[in-house]
C-alpha cells in the first residue's frame, strides 16, 4: 500500500477554546484534497470538544502525550483508555519537548508506543536531533538510536501503523528549516533503516513526516522530495489559512 500525504498540526500549550473551535471551523469548512490526511494535535482540554467538532471531516485529532499506564498513581498524566474514551485515536509520541523539557528516554517513550498500539491509538512517533549532533555530523547515528531504542523491537504489523515524524531540534520554532536536501537525506536514511529490518513494502507504506519551521512558502519544496510525506507543523498550524495552504502543498 502506498503510504498517505499527511498534514498534521502541534498546537503546543496554545490556543483557548474560542480560538481552537474558530480554528477548527476554519479547516472543516476549508478545501485541501481528500487523499491529504489532516491531524491536529490539541491540547487535553479541548480534545472532547476537538473530536466533536470534527466528527464526519475526516480529520483526525490526537493528543500531543500520553502515559504508557492504564491507570493509576501518575498525578496529572493522562491514560490511553482515557483518550480512547473520548475518541481519539492518534497521539505524539516523543516529541523533542518532551524529551528534551521532560526528560522523557527512548526507554519511555518504547513504552508509550507499545501502550499506545495495545490500544488500538495510532502514534506519530518523533525523532530528531539536537544542533551539536547535526554539527558533529553525527545526526544520522543518532536518529537511528532513538528509532533503535523506541520502536525497532515492533513487528512488520505494529511498525507499519506508526506516522514517523522527523524534527531536528535545532529548526523547531526556529525559523531555520532544514533544507530540501537535509531533511530527504535523513527521511531515505530513515525509509532505507525500515526497509532493512521490515522489508519494501513495510518501508513504503510508512509516511514521514519533516517538523521544523514548516511554513506556506516551503512546503511544497519538501513536500516535492521522494520521502517526505508530509509535515508535523507548529506555529504555521495555528491558523486555518496558512495550515490549509501547507495541506494544500503536496
Ligand atoms: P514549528 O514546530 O513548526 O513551530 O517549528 C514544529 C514542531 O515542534 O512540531
Amino acid at each position: 500500500m502506498r503510504r498517505k500525504n499527511i498534514a498534521a498540526g502541534n498546537w503546543k500549550m496554545n490556543m483557548d477554546r474560542a480560538g481552537a473551535k474558530a480554528l477548527v471551523e476554519g479547516l472543516v469548512q476549508g478545501d485541501f484534497p481528500g487523499e491529504v490526511g489532516m491531524i491536529l494535535g490539541v491540547p487535553y482540554v479541548y480534545l472532547a470538544d476537538a473530536v466533536s467538532w470534527t466528527a464526519g471531516s475526516g480529520i483526525r485529532v490526537a493528543a500531543q502525550n500520553c502515559h504508557p499506564a492504564e491507570s493509576g498513581a501518575y498525578t496529572g498524566e493522562i491514560s490511553l483508555p482515557m483518550l480512547k474514551d473520548i475518541g481519539v485515536e492518534t497521539v505524539i509520541i516523543g516529541h523533542s519537548e518532551r524529551r528534551e523539557i521532560f526528560g522523557e528516554s527512548n526507554a519511555f517513550l518504547k513504552e508509550k508506543v507499545d501502550a499506545a498500539l495495545a490500544h488500538g491509538v495510532q502514534p506519530v512517533f518523533c525523532c530528531g536531533e539536537p544542533l551539536g549532533i547535526r554539527k558533529a555530523g553525527d545526526h544520522a547515528a543518532f536518529v537511528e538510536s532513538q528509532l533503535k531504542e523506541s520502536i525497532f523491537h515492533l513487528d512488520t504489523a505494529h511498525i507499519t501503523k506508526l506516522i514517523i515524524a522527523y524534527e531536528p531540534i535545532w529548526a523547531i520554532g526556529t525559523g531555520e528549516t532544514a533544507t530540501p536536501e537535509q531533511a530527504e537525506e535523513m527521511h531515505a536514511h530513515i525509509r532505507t533503516l525500515l526497509q532493512s529490518k521490515y522489508g519494501q513494502e513495510a518501508s513504503d507504506s510508512i509516511s514521514i513526516l519533516y517538523g521544523g519551521s514548516v511554513k506556506p512558502g516551503n512546503a511544497s519544496d519538501l513536500f516535492a522530495r521522494p520521502n517526505v510525506d508530509g509535515g508535523l507543523v507548529g506555529g504555521a498550524s495555528l491558523d486555518a489559512e496558512s495550515f490549509l495552504k501547507i495541506a494544500n502543498a503536496f
